[in-house]
């Protein structure tokens, strides 16, 4: 830790002041402003839906698209996104639209939303698809980025079975996909995989510590599959791989009801209710800003290194630090409550990031204050339209 950095209580007390103004890599042309992304999901003008007082809601046809990189034909992919419409896909689209490409992408709506790529709906680059990875899909793209996948407790133990079916299934298919048209294919894999971990923090080369039937084998179990179909695809039909190993991520878009630490916090404040935390709040946890996670997979997709990459913020926190620092942030009177610790909640998770660094040439660079601000702005503006 160095002088200007100086040791941490919370969030809010942040050893890294910096405020991003910019994010993505110009080499590849990701780099974009803030301020454009952010007019995506805070947006200056008016909303484009007007609530009436007969309790009746009037959505506005946008007539003008987010303005979009020129790209020659050439240097233009068609990328598949499963899983587009939701948390992170839907800001990766955004990304992904503003670089120039043609986007497809596709989702079934189970957790994602077509709210989240609305203001893309009908942009000569961009196609919606509503379909379950589940099925097969034959397509002709150049990039498959997979994320179709409910990715917080309550979404994938709703249907254990079909969590592993959508890993196992979708992936297939996904990567059946890839093998026929040659397209690149990243698999968005979690943190998960290395479960309740022995190793602090964890090395992409830990096999991890995953209770193969508990409730949450579904998704862990699932991906670790997932993970091992991509590499069998790799060596056995020569298709060009990445995966993604993502650590806790927020931002504008998380569904309010995903009962992810974040959220549920932020959602508890805002409603003036006790802020739950399961356990009694030591366990500690470390959160990236969804914009330095799309850059990662972006970087990823786009350098020649097909081993499993980390991609987390290493900034570690108490549960109980969060807590403190959103309610004072909503300013919500507010009690903390502790309830039981839930099964097979790890104790620890943080990343190393060496991989990224050195391979990708990426880190986090924004701070948990600055993403917990933006995403308490959204979540605010969500509330007061009626929408959460
Ligand atoms: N957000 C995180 O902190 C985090 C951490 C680790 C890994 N990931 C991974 O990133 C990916 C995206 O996560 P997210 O946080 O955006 O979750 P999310 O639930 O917001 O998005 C998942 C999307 O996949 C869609 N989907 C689910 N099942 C599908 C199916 N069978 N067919 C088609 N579409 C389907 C959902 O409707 C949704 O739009 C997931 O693969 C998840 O495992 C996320």
């Amino acid at each position: 830790m160095t002088k200007s950095e100086p040791p941490s209580e919370r969030p809010d007390q942040q050893r890294n002041e910096t405020y991003v103004d910019h994010v993505g890599d110009p080499a590849i042309g990701s780099d974009v402003s803030l301020e454009w992304l952010r007019d995506l999901y805070l947006p200056k003008t008016n909303s484009d839906r007007t609530f009436l007082d007969d309790g009746t809601v009037v959505y506005q046809a946008q007539r003008t698209y987010p303005p979009v990189r020129q790209l020659s034909p050439g240097k233009r992919e068609r990328i598949l996104v499963t899983g587009g419409a939701g948390f992170v896909g839907s800001h990766l689209v955004d990304r992904l639209m503003w670089m120039g490409h043609e986007v497809i992408v596709l989702d079934n709506f189970f957790t994602g939303s077509k709210r989240n790529v609305q203001h893309w709906i009908g942009h000569p680059h961009f196609e919606l698809v509503s379909h379950d990875v589940v099925d097969p899909f034959m397509i002709e793209v150049s990039q498959i980025y997979h994320l179709a996948c409910p990715a917080s407790p309550p979404h994938y133990q709703y249907n254990p079975t079909k969590t592993v079916k959508t890993s196992v299934m979708g992936t297939i298919n996904m990567l059946g996909l890839a093998k026929r048209t040659k397209a690149r294919f990243l698999l968005t894999s979690t943190s998960e995989v290395y479960g309740d971990p022995e190793e602090h923090p964890q090395k992409e080369t830990y096999w991890g510590h995953v209770n193969p039937i508990g409730p949450r084998a579904c998704y862990d179990e699932g991906k670790r599959i997932a993970e091992t179909l991509t590499y069998s695809y790799m060596r056995q039909n020569d298709v060009d791989v990445r995966v993604a190993r993502i650590f806790n991520t927020f931002g504008p878009r998380m569904s309010p009801a995903d009962g992810r630490v974040v959220s549920n916090f932020i959602m508890q404040a805002i409603r003036g209710e006790p802020l739950t935390i399961y356990g009694n709040g030591d366990q500690t946890r470390s959160f990236q800003y969804i914009h330095d996670l799309v850059d990662g997979l972006i970087l990823l997709m786009n350098k020649p290194y097909t081993e499993p990459v980390n991609l987390g913020n290493t900034e570690e926190y108490t549960i109980k630090e969060f807590a403190e620092s959103i309610r004072d942030k909503v300013d919500a009177k507010v009690p903390i409550k502790l309830l039981p610790a839930a099964m097979d909640d790890p104790k620890k998770r943080k990343p190393d990031i060496t991989r990224a660094k050195r391979y990708l040439n990426w880190q986090p660079r924004f701070s948990v204050r600055q993403g917990l601000q933006e995403t308490i702005d959204w979540f605010k503006l969500q509330a007061a339209e009626g929408a959460i």
